[in-house]
């Protein structure tokens, strides 16, 4: 029997270990041992066959003396393993392989220093990545230096994985960068060491940190200005963004307070016409009074939007896509060029799409704004904003002004939005799904007249969303020509929450003209086009055909009060 047979054959259950002759295994893990962990249960499971398999890795094992001790502790590690498996997961042949897991990583890391030791390379360790980031901070590099101790570290190790991957047809190592968004938001990255190698990140709950003397600064000293917990969101953030650096604030508005920051006295703003009612408030109410000048222009209409850049001092476009909350695509590339041609910056609002869906500063924003709030946190158990960019002197400027301000996020809410991140690709996939189902029977509803969402193939966004991001997210709004009746659907739907804000794992729904964008004068929401029967839904993590069933009764109420079409 081979080894991807019994690997196949072990996939019963979501956790499975695996045996593999000598001889099937690439030669790069069979150079001194043939990597195997072959767990008792398993081969019980398995039968005979691969109790066949498990005797010949045994004999290989006895045979191979370099690796005696090393392969005798994975035995060892898969006896653990097995005997803590519950009885159900034995009989599936499903163990948790953890130990062996462990053990296995430790003996390919020691494998790993061997040959670069042979190659006088360099080679990486547990060990070794504590002394950089305790040189590093005994330096006073702070963070940023032990991520570029970190970084060089890789860089080895990936020399080392590389060169080990030439002996013989194995595949190498791929480069972290090239992970796919899934992987990157399970394995965070971070600069931040833990010498208990906690599986969750270290939540520093303080305020101040003691210094090395009167004279010198440890890598942090004050949480304003900087905490290892906001360092792993915001590493990680910058990490899915594809950015230098990322910014973690106390709240979205609070982070476009902050861009709003970058523009001087004299200059001007140029943003759309559809934006959220906070950001709306931001500009047409704050902004200005420190001299700035704010245009709204409709982001569709480039020709308009050209003459807005070019008609005055402007240094920022700030722009949202989809919009909030008539789903309208902006052509983000096409509006950055025009922005980069007067020497402007461009600030994308990337809250409703996240990097799940969409990279902002890929399509040629400087700045990617998301609310953390939203899908990053995910469970509506936070508030929080990040802004991602490239440049060190723009990053110099952002940071600046987030620890002058005070703008930051605290420890714990950091915390909570890097528990949120690991399941956000999760979360968006299966809440875009059920947008799709429920747009998709307002769609064809009668007393529906225009559904917002730019999944569908009927919208006028469709093709440039598919073209800009990898998703249509799961907000959407829809009118239906009658206050009164948007208002029953509101207030009759059971599972979706009359709440503000989205993003969330429940599913929310609102009227926006009287809940998120209310603060923006009715008169300029008739003149944008914002009409009061919008309705807007974000929709949970619930089961779909229920979500429906939903809607669906708070429709049947509204008709029975208000009249069908
Ligand atoms: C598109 C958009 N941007 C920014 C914000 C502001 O984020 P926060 O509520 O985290 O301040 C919101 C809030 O709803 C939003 O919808």
């Amino acid at each position: 029997m081979n080894a991807r047979r019994v690997v196949a054959l072990a996939r019963v259950g979501v956790a499975f270990s695996f045996a593999v002759r000598d001889g099937d295994v690439p030669r790069r893990a069979s150079s001194s041992r043939p990597g195997v962990v072959i767990a008792p249960g398993v081969a019980r499971a398995l039968g005979d066959a691969a109790g066949v398999v498990a005797g010949v890795v045994a004999a290989d094992m006895r045979r191979r003396e370099p690796a005696r001790r090393a392969s005798r502790s994975a035995v060892e590690s898969s006896r653990a393993t097995a005997a803590i498996a519950t009885p159900r997961r034995r009989a599936v042949g499903m163990l948790a392989t953890t130990t062996t897991t462990t053990t296995t990583r430790a003996i390919a890391r020691r494998d790993a220093r061997a040959r670069a030791e042979a190659r006088g390379g360099e080679a990486t360790t547990v060990r070794s990545r504590a002394r950089d980031a305790a040189s590093a901070r005994r330096r006073g590099r702070g963070a940023r230096g032990i991520a570029r101790a970190r970084d060089r570290r890789e860089e080895a190790r990936g020399r080392v994985v590389a060169s080990a991957g030439t002996d013989g047809d194995a595949p190498a190592a791929r480069d972290p960068k090239d992970y796919k968004i899934a992987t990157k938001l399970a394995h965070a990255k971070t600069s931040v060491t833990d010498p208990y190698g906690a599986s969750a990140p270290p939540l520093y709950q303080t305020a101040t940190f003691a210094q090395p003397s009167a004279t010198e600064n440890g890598p942090y000293d004050y949480t304003r200005s900087g905490n290892p917990t906001r360092t792993q969101l915001e590493e990680q953030m910058a990490n899915l963004e594809c950015a230098d650096r990322a910014f973690a604030f106390s709240s979205g508005m609070s982070a476009l307070m902050c861009v709003t920051r970058l523009v001087n006295a004299g200059e001007r703003i140029v943003t759309g016409d559809d934006i959220y009612g906070g950001t709306s408030r931001l500009l047409a109410q704050v902004v200005p009074k420190v001299g700035i000048e704010v245009v709204n222009v409709d982001m569709n209409d480039h020709d308009a939007v050209r003459a807005a850049i070019q008609g005055g001092n402007t240094t920022m476009v700030m722009m949202e896509s989809p919009t909030n909350p008539r789903l309208q695509v902006i052509d983000i590339k096409a509006i950055c060029d025009m922005a980069h041609e007067k020497g402007a910056l461009v600030c994308v609002d990337n809250s409703i799409m996240c990097p799940t869906f969409q990279a902002p500063l890929a399509l040629g924003a400087d700045i990617s704004m998301t609310s953390a709030t939203k899908f990053i946190a995910g469970h509506s158990d936070v508030t929080g904003g990040l802004l991602a960019c490239n440049g060190e002197e723009l990053g110099k400027r952002i940071y600046f002004h987030q620890n002058a301000e005070g703008l930051h996020l605290g420890p714990f809410d950091c915390w909570l939005a890097l528990r949120g991140l690991k399941t956000m690709q999760l979360r968006m996939e299966r809440q875009q799904e059920n947008a799709m189902k429920l747009t998709a029977w307002l769609e064809s509803h009668p007393r529906v007249n225009k559904v917002n969402y730019p999944g569908l193939k009927a919208n006028v966004g469709h093709e440039l969303q598919s073209k800009q991001a990898s998703g249509a997210g799961s907000i959407f709004s829809f009118t239906t020509g009658d206050v009164e009746f948007s208002k029953i659907v509101v207030e009759e739907t059971k599972l979706h929450k009359i709440t503000v804000s989205f993003g969330g794992t429940t599913s929310l729904i609102s009227l926006p003209c009287f809940m998120s964008h209310a603060s923006i004068p009715a008169e300029v929401r008739a003149a944008r086009g914002l009409p009061d029967d919008l309705v807007r839904i974000s929709c949970g993590i619930e089961d779909a055909d229920d979500l429906l069933a939903d809607l669906q009764y708070a429709f049947a109420v509204a008709e029975k009060r208000v009249g069908k079409a």
